[in-house]
């Protein structure tokens, strides 16, 4: 079982200048064998506090943490051997090479010479830098650097990997081949927490997600599960166009229309009626379909309904 168990858990940082911060607040987790676990918060939420919480780098001040059934305060920090821990700022040796860093972080592991070599040229080839092995990592960009982090832990073949904010600075051509590298541990069993405050990735990558906000979980569910909190599941909108601008008035009969730049947007006056009576509605008024627009309700939706907040902010 590569699960991971999170219950009642409590993180208070006591600070001399300020008030005490409750970092994490009775936060309850089951990260379950085998998925992509997404912790979606903005930054401040917690996100890196519980990280360090499960690999044992702080000690919660409540609560209990379960990994793969067993109490994690009352193992002996060897449990550490399961986990891979890819932290949010990069730790590697930047005036050495990538070849020379692997070489190093893997040697504290203690495993047989041709075992390490091996594990080293297929995290290599899993983070494709086999042909930049032997530059200099302050040569790297930050997402090769990050892929090299990647790399490094997880020489000892953990079972579970906590990914803490990993495409934070990294170009997009870097951050797909950080999903795919992901996705392919995944597909070799490994159970996987990821930590982002891009609501996007979370969406893409996630099998099973929590939102946190103030060190609280506010939700928690699958993709489907979370859009299902939304009463307004999708959202019609209406490209501003001098066609749309002579109807506004007759718009705002079907519903309350809100405008942003480019677009007016209909949140429909009785929230049950189905999109296809709305998109009767509009027919009638023969607005050009092509200034429609459909949309989806996406995480960043369930966010704002339940902090009244932008995950943006
Ligand atoms: N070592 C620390 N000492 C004091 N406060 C901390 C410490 N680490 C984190 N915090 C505070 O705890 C809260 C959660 O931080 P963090 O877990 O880093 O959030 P996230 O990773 O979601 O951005 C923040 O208010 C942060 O300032
Ligand atoms: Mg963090």
């Amino acid at each position: 079982m590569n699960s991971v168990e999170v219950t009642n858990l409590t993180k208070i940082f006591k600070t001399q200048v300020s008030n005490n911060i409750t970092a994490l607040d009775n936060v309850s987790l089951s990260i379950g064998e085998g998925i992509i676990f997404g912790l979606l918060g903005p930054n401040g939420a917690g996100k890196s506090t519980l990280m360090n919480c499960i690999i044992g780098y702080l000690n919660p001040d409540k609560g209990k943490i379960l990994l793969k059934g067993d109490d994690t305060s009352e193992l002996n920090l060897k449990y550490r051997l399961h986990i891979g821990y890819v932290p949010q700022e990069i730790a590697l040796y930047q005036e050495l090479t990538a070849i020379q860093n692997l070489k190093i972080f893997g040697s504290f592991y203690d495993l047989p010479a041709k075992v390490l070599n091996e594990r080293i040229s297929s995290a290599l080839h899993l983070v494709k830098l086999e042909d930049r092995k032997s530059d200099l990592v302050k040569n790297f960009s930050g997402g090769m650097k990050r892929r090299l982090n990647i790399a490094v832990s997880i020489l000892h073949n953990p079972e579970i990997i906590l990914c803490d904010e990993p495409t934070v600075g990294v170009d997009p051509q870097s951050r797909n081949a950080i999903f795919d590298m992901l996705k392919e541990l995944n597909k070799q069993g490994k159970t996987i927490l990821y930590t982002t405050h891009y609501m996007e990735e979370a969406e893409r990558l996630c099998n099973k997600l929590a939102i946190i906000d103030n060190g609280k979980i506010i939700a928690e569910g699958t993709l489907s599960e979370l859009i299902a909190l939304l009463e307004k599941r999708e959202t019609i909108k209406i490209r501003k166009a001098p066609a749309s601008e002579k109807m506004i008035e007759s718009l705002k009969k079907i519903g309350e229309v809100t405008e942003t730049d480019f677009h007016y947007e209909i949140i429909p006056n009785n929230s049950n009626s189905k999109n296809s009576e709305l998109f009767n509605e509009l027919e009638k008024l023969q607005l050009p379909s092509h200034l429609l627009e459909l949309s989806s309700a996406s995480l960043e939706d369930v966010f704002l309904m339940l902090t009244g907040r932008s995950l943006r902010d």
